[in-house]
């Protein structure tokens, strides 16, 4: 029976290509540094508030959100963005579906998105859906990965070009764009008619300064939209609770209607969320102090490494590696299936994300690996010295 083509082009999760051949070695002790899942304990409040059961019935929510959880979250935005009510905030089954319901709102079928990268690859799973189509920008690792240049920009531009999409901090970069920055291309994307659609869910974790949210640019209300998330930032990634924000009524009229065709998000999910929302500013210190240790300990442990190169991320808690081999393809399968570091006593190896997998052509990327800094920092500066014996063992 035939597939539709949309099925049949859905990419394959890069990061969870090696899951088989690690599931097959339950002996080697793996160091998983590639996929973006924290180890950090969801906050007590949200734990309480998904185990208090009000009713008798898991009954359907309303298909925007619960308002007590769109109001929260507009009060949330509203310390950095003032003026956000719950008509600018719908709740998503993760950010995820918050992308994907702005690509399926903003784009017709054969429109582009234009995306700095590298950048999260499951853009391309929800372009796909959308049946729209990811046009990259280059940016580098050589210079931290910064936007290029307006003239650049208009090159990528064409009739179909709806918006330009970007995530502030960056994954897999963790490059965070500084207010002029944002503000030269919000200006840019508004002079060329084109929505901006920034992908805010690691805004809080931040190192060397707090990344301005997209919806504080003023005079850009019409055409800005944003996607947050609880999961990084709560540690909470199995909630599955996002938001859509944007201050364009007209926009937010018609994910409502989007949301209506697949009903509400879980109804106790947003109660946790809720209490999220109204954690102390305290916690957010904790939170970035945590991930402070852990992507020193990556960054201390990558210096030790000779013949690599990488970005200390601003943001968010991964890091783009450029590493001395010509395929980080074959260097991730032989991580998992060959190399084994008995160093310590027990084997040993490691999970990276092969850079491939973060560019629209596969062809690029081939000497850099994503790594992230979810675990201890202990473990985090482990995985990453097994990484350093690994490449010797490989280059020899
Ligand atoms: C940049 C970025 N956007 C969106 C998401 C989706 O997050 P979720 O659907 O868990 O909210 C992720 C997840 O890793 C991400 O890294």
């Amino acid at each position: 029976m035939r597939l539709s083509l949309r099925a049949q082009a859905i990419q394959e999760s890069a990061i969870r290509k090696l899951d088989g051949f690690v599931a097959a070695a339950p002996d080697v002790h793996f160091h998983k540094l590639n996929i973006g899942q924290p180890d950090v304990p969801t906050p007590a409040p949200m734990m309480a508030a998904l185990a208090h059961a009000d009713s008798q019935v898991l009954a359907y929510g309303p298909a925007s959100g619960l308002p007590a959880c769109r109001q929260a979250a507009a009060a949330f935005h509203s310390r950095t963005s003032p003026g956000l009510g719950a008509e600018h905030c719908v709740v998503t089954q993760g950010g995820s579906e918050a992308l994907l319901f702005a690509f399926c709102a903003l784009c017709d079928p054969g429109d582009e998105i234009l995306v700095p990268e590298p950048y999260y690859t499951n853009y391309n799973g929800f372009a796909t859906v959308a049946a729209a189509t990811v046009v990259p920008i280059r940016t580098s690792l050589d210079d931290g990965f910064r936007i290029p240049p307006n003239d650049v920009l208009d090159r990528h531009v064409t009739p179909r070009t709806r918006l330009f999409l970007f995530a502030n901090p960056g994954n897999p970069t963790g490059a965070v764009y500084g207010e002029s920055e944002l503000r030269r291309v919000a200006a840019w994307a508004k002079s060329r008619g084109l929505w901006l659609v920034a992908d805010e869910v690691y805004r809080h974790i931040w190192f060397s300064g707090p990344p301005m949210s997209a919806l504080e640019l003023e005079g850009h209300e019409d055409h800005v939209v944003v996607v947050d998330s609880t999961s990084k930032t709560f540690s909470a990634c199995g909630l599955r609770i996002g938001f859509l924000l944007s201050r364009n009524l007209a926009f937010m009229d018609r994910i409502e209607r989007l949301g209506q065709a697949r009903l509400g998000p879980q109804p106790r999910a947003q109660n946790a969320a809720i209490a999220a929302l109204t954690l102390p500013d305290v916690f957010y210190d904790e939170l970035r102090s945590t991930y402070r240790a852990r992507v020193e300990a990556m960054m201390d442990a990558l210096a030790q490494i000779p013949d690599v190169q990488f970005h200390r991320p601003e943001g968010a808690f991964y890091t783009m590696a450029r590493l001395p081999v010509k395929d980080t393809e074959d260097f991730a399968r032989f991580l998992v299936t060959e190399f084994r570091d008995h160093s310590t006593g027990r084997p040993e190896s490691l999970v990276v994300a092969p850079g491939p997998g973060f560019y629209a052509d596969p062809a690029r990327g081939r000497n850099e690996i994503r790594l992230a800094a979810v675990k201890e920092p202990a473990v985090v500066r482990r995985g990453v010295e097994v990484l350093g014996a690994a490449l010797a063992a490989y280059r020899r």
